[in-house]
């Protein structure tokens, strides 16, 4: 009676587990490959959604409404020709981490001084990305002169953060070709599924900032061709093959604003962990790294660059410091990859980015416990401070932050002694 009762609850919850997840493929939360919806009503009325929210840009666009039509057919025949053309550098394609410490602080800092003096985004006639519309986007633009901090400089400095973490996950050396935002999206702000033009190739959303009243969604496409949502808070970093991998937010923002900003780079061509300059000679004479010759891009590619990708001439082999491939590993629970790490050499252990954090830090943000206690037994040391200059938190006061009192990395901490210090505390 009782093993029913149970099965019965267990049934109920993984039935409405079940619902919840209804999988799709493209063309039923918005037009990805053709206006044709194919999923009837799993998502509710899409096929009249999606009328007023042309409707919308025709509207107000007047004279030029045909231009709304022009976009929508080119996001369309971009999202069918070129994924297929891409070469990808990751398994998945996308995945969601905390963003790294230094560029959430120049991000966060940004966005606190400025952001009571931020721009109403403006849109050529017909862009029909975001329902600007219908509600109005924003920007604290981080290459803005005259907001406090903004420009060229500070552009750098966070490409520069963010560089070494999308080079860990793709395993390829990179360089900068645009960044994007802040952007702060408004209640009802939809953002069309769509994929990024050339050479935005390698690239992360980070979550800056937002007040919603439920998570908004970014819904990316995965290897087999099923919609995910992914959410995200602020600090939350979405990495993701931007030219390959569908993404946008088709689903209304239930909220008062969502504020994010777009880091793009692209492959050099050379991977990561090459000693040598072999890979230069590999390299197509014309083509990027990233396109598959004899591809459906490779027309549309070629006419945007008559004078073919420009190869980087030979260099020595980049300076990879140890430092970003412990993080990584451990901000984003790769077991394996830390024990060839530590294999290969334990002091990367005990390494420092630019705010002081060691990979025991990130593994305790990510809350893994069996991770962390293999970096203390090999020889992490269980009280070191974030901070350059080790006046940041101690292991455990960081645990504290990010989990609850009853958390494995908070028991394990607390077990082997680490002390509780905060910031600042002497
Ligand atoms: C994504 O979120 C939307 C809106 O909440 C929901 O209707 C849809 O079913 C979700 N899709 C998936 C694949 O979970
Ligand atoms: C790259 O990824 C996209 C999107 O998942 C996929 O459509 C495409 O076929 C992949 N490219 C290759 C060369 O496999």
């Amino acid at each position: 009676m009782l093993h029913t009762f149970l099965f019965l609850i267990l049934l109920t919850i993984f039935a409405v587990h079940i619902q919840a997840q209804a999988s799709y493929g493209v063309d039923c939360s918005f037009p990805i490959h053709g206006k044709d919806f194919r999923c009837g009503d799993l998502l509710g009325d899409r096929h009249n959604f999606y009328e007023h929210f042309m409707e919308g840009c025709r509207k107000h666009y007047g004279s030029k409404a045909n231009r709304c039509d022009v976009t929508e057919n080119d996001r369309i025949a971009m999202s069918i020709r070129q994924p297929q053309s891409m070469v990808n550098f990751t398994d998945a394609g996308f995945m969601k981490i905390k963003a790294p410490t230094e560029v959430m602080s120049l991000l966060t800092q940004h966005w606190e001084t400025n952001k009571a003096n931020m721009k109403e985004e403006k849109w050529a006639a017909g862009n029909v990305y975001v329902n600007h519309w219908e509600t109005p986007s924003y920007l604290v633009s981080v290459e803005d002169q005259s907001l406090r901090g903004g420009g060229y400089n500070l552009k750098t400095k966070i490409w520069d953060a963010a560089k070494s973490t999308i080079q860990q996950w793709t395993g390829m050396e990179l360089k900068p070709t645009s960044m994007y935002g802040i952007r702060m999206y408004t209640e009802g702000a939809v953002l069309s599924p769509h994929v990024d033009r050339l050479p935005l190739v390698s690239s992360c959303i980070i979550n800056v900032d937002q007040d919603v009243d439920e998570p908004w969604p970014l819904e990316v496409y995965d290897r087999q061709g099923n919609a995910v949502n992914v959410t995200m808070e602020p600090g939350d970093m979405v990495l993701y093959e931007s030219g390959s991998l569908i993404h946008g937010r088709p689903f209304p923002l239930k909220g008062r604003f969502f504020a994010n900003i777009f880091i793009h780079f692209e492959p050099t061509g050379r991977p990561l962990h090459a000693t040598t300059d072999q890979h230069v000679d590999e390299l197509d004479d014309f083509l990027p790294p990233y396109l598959v010759p004899g591809s459906p891009e490779i027309a549309h590619w070629t006419s945007q660059n008559p004078g073919g990708w420009k190869k980087p001439s030979p260099s020595a082999p980049i300076q990879q410091a140890a430092a970003p491939e412990a993080h990584f590993a451990a901000a984003t629970g790769d077991f394996e990859r830390l024990q060839q790490i530590v294999k290969k050499d334990k002091r990367m252990l005990n390494t420092q980015d630019a705010n002081g954090w060691r990979a025991l830090h990130e593994a305790i943000r990510f809350g893994d416990k069996d991770i962390v206690e293999f970096l203390v037994k090999n020889g992490a040391e269980k009280n070191a401070r974030t901070g350059n200059v080790g006046q940041g938190s101690s292991p455990l006061n960081l645990a504290l932050q990010f989990h609850d009192e009853k958390h494995p990395v908070v028991l394990y901490l607390r077990e082997i002694g680490a002390e509780d210090i905060a910031e600042g505390e002497l």
